[in-house]
């Protein structure tokens, strides 16, 4: 069994997981307010791209459920400025705009006062997440298919349920074969600065009794050499019509070890990943977040202080790396259409 990540709580509210506390204690919070949420997708007690539009999603719902008896203009007033808010807080996923603009565009063009365009985007909110969780279960079916009895599998940061709606993206091909009674074995890269894979995708997947390996990132080369892994499996923040994709940072590192040594990398998501008016990677936004999340682990310094420290939250890792992409739709290849509305 995966773990949820997300639920409506009473009264409209988002409770989440709060992911810092992992792999410590499970720990769910409920936002009470948009600002809430905003400030839980900075700072990243909620993360993964799917699920950051999850929740934003919500986050709109649970932020203008005071404003029910509002007229139409000032509800789709206050509805813009809270997309806003949640629009800002990270940007290289691109499934958050794409949740947050769903969202808009659904109330405006649904007719009547604040409580009709409410009700309507709770409903919609419900259906986003609704299709992530149809999503991963296509995407773990379609992947099924490269998942032999026997396979070592190296993934790289979390995407797993704590990263979706459902049961992931690159993890859920790794569920359903667990399910099916195949040996998997799963190489977790730790994933420096914020440590998502050692943290939380070693968590769930011995949560879900898939047996794990964690490793440090720069063990990934001699692994590779050694022929102790089969495959790579990544999920992304965002893919551009070309197939070059964003993801976390140290993905476009093993692909190129990946080439190398004749690793198959595929690149696990939803179409709601996918952003077609990028020709290509280089347009991706990649994030930079504060030095210190470099400095130190887990709070406590391990740079002298002052020491000057680079993050980047992504890379990009350009389409030629990459055997195919496994989304609801199949494994398939690029160039890439617009997502679904
Ligand atoms: O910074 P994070 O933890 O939000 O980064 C997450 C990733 O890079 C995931 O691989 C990506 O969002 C895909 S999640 C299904």
């Amino acid at each position: 069994m995966s773990v949820q990540a997300i639920a409506w709580s009473a009264n409209a509210a988002v409770r989440i997981v709060d992911q810092r506390a992992l792999p410590d204690v499970l720990v769910t919070r409920d936002l009470e307010s948009a600002e809430a949420v905003a400030e839980a997708i900075r700072t990243m007690q909620v993360r993964g791209a799917p699920l950051i539009g999850i929740t934003a999603a919500m986050g709109l719902v649970v932020g203008l459920r005071n404003d029910r008896s509002a007229p139409r203009e000032a509800f789709l007033a206050g509805l813009a400025e809270k997309a806003d808010l949640l629009a800002g807080t990270r940007p290289t996923a691109v499934n958050l705009h794409w949740a947050l603009d769903r969202m808009v565009r659904v109330a405006r063009a649904t007719p009547g006062d604040g409580a009709a365009l409410w009700e309507r985007l709770q409903s919609e909110a419900s259906a986003i997440w609704e299709e992530d969780r149809a999503m991963c279960r296509k995407i773990g079916e379609h992947g099924l298919a490269l998942i032999p009895d026997g396979v070592k599998v190296l993934t790289h940061c979390n995407a797993g349920a704590l990263a979706t709606g459902g049961i992931g993206t690159a993890l859920a091909p790794i569920y359903l074969a667990h399910e099916a009674g195949r040996q998997v074995h799963v190489y977790v890269s730790e994933t420096r600065p914020l440590l998502q894979g050692a943290r939380l995708t070693a968590w769930e997947l011995a949560h879900a009794g898939v047996p794990c390996t964690v490793i440090t990132d720069s063990m990934a080369a001699s692994l590779m050499r050694a022929a102790r892994v089969d495959m790579i499996l990544v999920g992304a923040d965002r893919i551009a019509a070309n197939g070059d994709f964003a993801n976390k940072i140290g993905t476009y590192g093993l692909a190129v070890l990946a080439l190398h040594h004749g690793v198959p990398l595929y690149c696990a998501a939803p179409s709601s990943s996918i952003d077609a008016s990028l020709p290509d990677g280089d347009g991706i936004p990649i994030e930079e977040r504060a030095p210190e999340e470099v400095t130190a682990v887990a709070g406590r310094p391990v740079a002298p202080p002052g020491a000057q420290a680079l993050n980047p939250a992504f890379d990009v890792t350009p389409a030629r790396y990459v055997a195919g992409y496994v989304t609801e739709r199949g494994i398939v290849k690029p160039p890439f259409g617009a997502a679904p509305a």
